[in-house]
């Protein structure tokens, strides 16, 4: 992919991409309220690729989804590249969830009645990018992600393993600074969850982006840069971790 296809990040002189403080988040469940993140905070410098391991219901995905804009804590602030999430209006958080930010998720989502190439195209149409460029960077990101072979195929005709592959494509697209995957391997087996992760990391690698996974694979988790567990509501490096 050409340097026009990926720009580099935009750092302003400063290599923390997000900054995390005291991030606060509960639940309110018929009489009980669940403290699930009682002050989370961190940061994640440009390139930085970070794995968050943590008891199922301790908070992974609520984290990863207030990082993403896809919820809100109660308190504390995010940052990403030097922009307060909680001074956004609906619209610029729309725009830094499209723009900013590549979902990656346990189940792919990838829809079907539409091709791998189509469905790796689709959010850079929809964010304005010509179709022509939006198809050569869709069909740049599947060779990447070797399957160059399977563009044309429908998600029934690929393979878990493929479709996981298709979504990391999909997640690229729009060249974001952020790349967020929650359990991207949790449907896999072990053969294709290495392949996965290796395809995963190493195109956050390529790209320089910015990548935090959350996994209950220890191999996954081991091959970033950084590890933290999330325990009773806060994140510990994992060395530290109980
Ligand atoms: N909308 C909600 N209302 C009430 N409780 C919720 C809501 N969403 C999540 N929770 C609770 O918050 C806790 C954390 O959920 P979360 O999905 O973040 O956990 P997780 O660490 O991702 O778990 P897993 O490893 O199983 O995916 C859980 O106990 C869950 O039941
Ligand atoms: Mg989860």
């Amino acid at each position: 992919m050409s340097d026009c296809v990926m720009g580099d990040t935009v750092n302003g002189g400063n290599d923390i991409l997000v900054r995390v403080r005291g991030v606060v988040k509960s639940y309110v469940s018929g009489n009980e309220t669940l403290h699930i993140l009682r002050g989370v905070s961190f940061d994640l410098h440009h390139g930085e690729t970070a794995a968050v391991t943590g008891r199922s219901g301790s908070g992974k995905s609520t984290l990863l989804n207030i990082l993403g804009g896809l919820d809100h804590g109660d308190s504390g602030t995010i940052s990403v590249a030097d922009v307060d999430l909680g001074s956004l209006s609906e619209g610029a958080l729309a725009s830094y969830r499209r723009n900013q930010v590549g979902f990656i998720f346990q189940f792919h989502y990838l829809l079907k009645d539409f091709t791998a190439l189509e469905n790796v195209m689709l959010p850079a149409y929809i964010a304005g990018m010509k179709k022509k460029e939006a198809l050569d960077r869709a069909r740049t990101l599947l060779r990447d992600l070797d399957l160059e072979e399977r563009t044309g195929h429908y998600p029934s005709q690929l393979s878990g393993g493929e479709r996981q592959r298709v979504a990391v494509a999909r997640s690229l697209v729009n060249d974001p600074d952020l790349v967020l995957a929650d359990e991207p391997t949790g449907n896999l087996d072990p053969d294709n969850s290495a392949a996965v992760a290796e395809l995963l990391y190493g195109s956050a690698q390529k790209w320089g982006k910015t990548l935090i996974v959350v996994t209950h694979d220890e191999k996954v988790a081991a091959r970033a840069g950084t590890r933290y567990t999330l325990t009773a509501g806060q994140l510990a490096a994992a060395s530290e971790a109980p």
